[in-house]
């Protein structure tokens, strides 16, 4: 039984009319250990066989055998375990990987075949060095001469045992020394026991096998052989390793192809990169944005105190005949302070007028309020003291100014607390001073003053009506259940509705919810910028797969799988999308660095959440955009990947 056993082969190229038939019932058997030269002219069909026989191409029909075994049922990825473990290639061009240098080229079958790192260099290094090329290991094809990559070819072919050399005109690109020492090697190889096929048009070099084949348009015009003798062949081809260890060790290969990839084309991968890089960078800076502004409005609700309803007149906020409504009283304030949910009741009246202080006069807005307001509204106190029940009860005439009439009325270094101030004419002497509102929901430049409810209705206005009232719930109790009992005992107390309420709670629950959906309807426009980013990156991977068609076909050639070819891309693709979202977040947490420093308001909050959902859209976006140009590149036939320049 003979090594190779080709049987009424036909290989027809081209559809319709272009059809050709290149191969015609080629019979052919090669014994193992033989030297074989297939000699014909130029378009006679010569690699059109090699090809066939290095299972790089399929005939259209016929049979071939290798040790028995039909290759014609054989799948994609069985072919490559031929062509990785048993035959070793080396062409005319050498097809050396421009990216890599000597030791890589020469290894990188064994990548795929699943040697260690070290032994892989090891015997790289030692083939480099048999085959003459000491110290050129580092050396990218581009440094070296036409018979130095060919002699980098011949080693790697031999990387994996190169049971059966296939060798398609090897000499046909070096000048004539160099084609006698190519002559040379071959010779050695076939003394080691290597079966040696090659292909040539020069009737002189075929004379150095010991059998040729010449081909005539696709018909095998002659064969002769010197000594049909053929001693055993010793030569056999590594054992492949298929543990976990291989699975790891070809992830860590194909991820340093992909960072070369990226490496090589830096320009183009930033540029790729850059949608992803805007998209991830917009997603997590608005939720970050949403996300700092909801929790300062919520710290500025629970500054205004938690679990207080405050009662109004009129039908709601906005209402313009509101300030006619006059039903609500200190009277309803007493009522509700009753009840057994109520913590405490504060009455607030209001009134704009005129402030006077030695020559100034100034728009002021004076509240009448009780003394627990402060405390139910989270007002500081800077310096002297708050009215007490006393001064309600007794309709003193004291006043509790904030940080802006202070700074209107008196210098800097004048001590107001003592100091009379007229309010509509009415003498008022400042008690207290507040702290500087850092709430954001108050008006800034208003002066404000604080003074008994009493005394404000009884001495300045002489009002009789109020125009709120707060209420602090007892923590025990639900505040929306209070708000109906508050509800129902002033409908009872007034007759009808004229009046409204306002929760602080449900005012919280409405920020959360409509801060929320304003940041995801923000982050769905930012994810369209990601998708647009994703097909970016779809389209530079296709052109990669496109440029990189040749090495495709090499790597093919030697042995990959179509999952190797699968995994190298698209680790390509996520690599691009992982740094491009890493990059993004950190162009993020740049833009709230700026935005912290330039708004004091508030600050922008990240949470680990939206950063991993980040990091996670943008590996999606790789695999999802990655895996077509992936697969595209994995299903590339190998002879056609090969012959496109
Ligand atoms: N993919 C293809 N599609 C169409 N025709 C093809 C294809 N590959 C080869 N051919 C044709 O098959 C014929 C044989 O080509 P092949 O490459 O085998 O010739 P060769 O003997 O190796 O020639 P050379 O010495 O010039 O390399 C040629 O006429 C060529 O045009
Ligand atoms: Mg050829």
């Amino acid at each position: 039984m003979s090594l190779l056993e080709i049987k009424n082969i036909n290989r027809w190229f081209g559809e319709g009319e272009n059809r050709v038939h290149v191969l015609k019932d080629i019979n052919l058997s090669i014994e193992k250990g033989d030297f074989v030269a297939i000699i014909g002219q130029s378009g006679s069909g010569k690699s059109t066989l090699m090809n066939i026989i290095g299972c790089l191409d399929t005939p259209t029909s016929g049979s071939y055998r290798i040790d028995n075994t039909e290759t014609a049922v054989m799948s994609a990825d069985e072919q490559a375990a031929l062509r990785r473990k048993r035959f070793g290639f080396i062409f005319q061009r050498y097809n050396l990987l421009g990216s890599l240098n000597a030791r890589d080229n020469v290894s990188l079958p064994s990548v795929y075949a699943g040697m260690t790192h070290a032994e892989r260099n090891h015997r790289a290094d030692n083939l480099l060095h048999d085959l003459g090329l000491d110290g050129k290991e580092n050396n990218k094809p581009s440094e070296l001469s036409g018979g130095q990559q060919q002699r980098v070819s011949i080693a790697r072919a031999l990387m994996n045992g190169g049971e059966i050399i296939l060798a398609d005109e090897p000499t046909g690109a070096l000048d004539t020394a160099s084609g006698q020492n190519v002559m040379e090697i071959l010779h050695k190889l076939h003394d080691a026991g290597h079966t040696i096929i090659m292909v040539t048009h020069d009737p002189g070099i075929a004379a150095n096998a010991n059998r040729v084949i010449e081909i005539r348009d696709g018909c095998i015009i002659s064969d002769t052989s010197k000594n049909p003798h053929i001693p055993e062949s010793r030569v056999h081809s590594i054992q492949e390793n298929t543990s976990w260890d291989f699975l790891k060790d070809q992830f860590v290969e194909s991820f340093k192809m992909s960072v070369q990839a990226i490496l090589a084309h830096k320009m183009r991968s930033l540029l790729t990169m850059l949608g992803i890089i805007i998209g991830i960078a917009s997603v997590v800076s608005v939720v970050a944005l949403g996300k700092g502004s909801q929790e300062k409005i919520l710290e500025n609700i629970s500054l205004m105190g938690t679990n207080t309803i405050s009662i109004y007149p009129g039908t709601g906020f906005g209402d313009r005949r509101s300030g006619r409504v006059r039903t609500l009283t200190v009277a309803d304030a007493r009522a509700l302070q009753e009840q057994d949910y109520v913590e405490n009741v504060t009455p607030v009246a209001s009134a704009n007028g005129t402030l006077t202080y030695l020559n100034q006069d100034l728009t002021a807005q004076l509240y009448g309020v009780g003394d627990q307001y402060f405390d139910v509204r989270g007002l500081k106190l800077a310096q002297g003291r708050l009215f007490d029940s006393d001064d309600v009860s007794q309709n003193y005439q004291v006043v509790v100014i904030d940080d802006n009439t202070r700074n209107k009325l008196f210098a800097d270094g004048v001590d107001p607390l003592g100091k009379i101030i007229l309010f509509n004419k009415r003498p008022l002497t400042i008690i207290g001073l507040t702290e500087k509102d850092t709430n954001s929901f108050s008006i800034s430049d208003t002066l404000q003053m604080w003074t008994p409810y009493t005394t404000l209705m009884n001495k300045i206005t002489g009002a009789k009506h109020i125009s709120s009232v707060v209420v602090k719930v007892k923590d025990t109790v639900n505040s929306q259940a209070a708000e109906k009992g508050i509800t129902e005992l002033l409908m009872v107390r007034h007759g009808t509705k004229d009046f409204f309420t306002s929760n602080t709670d449900s005012i919280k629950q409405t920020i959360e919810s409509t801060t929320g959906t304003m940041t995801l309807l923000i982050s769905c426009i930012a994810l369209i910028s990601l998708i647009v980013g994703g097909i970016g990156v779809m389209n530079i991977m296709l052109v990669s797969v496109t440029e990189r068609t040749k090495e495709i076909g090499i790597r093919m050639a030697i042995g990959a799988r179509q999952s190797n070819i699968l995994q190298q891309f698209l680790i390509e693709a996520v690599l691009i999308c992982l740094i491009g979202g890493l990059a993004g977040v950190l162009l993020s947490f740049i833009i709230s660095m700026l935005f912290n420093w330039l708004a004091t308001d508030f600050g922008m909050v990240f949470s680990p959440a939206s950063i991993i959902m980040a990091v996670l859209c943008s590996t999606i976006i790789g695999v999802l955009f990655g895996f077509m140009p992936a697969k595209k590149a994995a299903r590339l036939n190998p002879i056609d990947a090969l012959s496109r320049e």
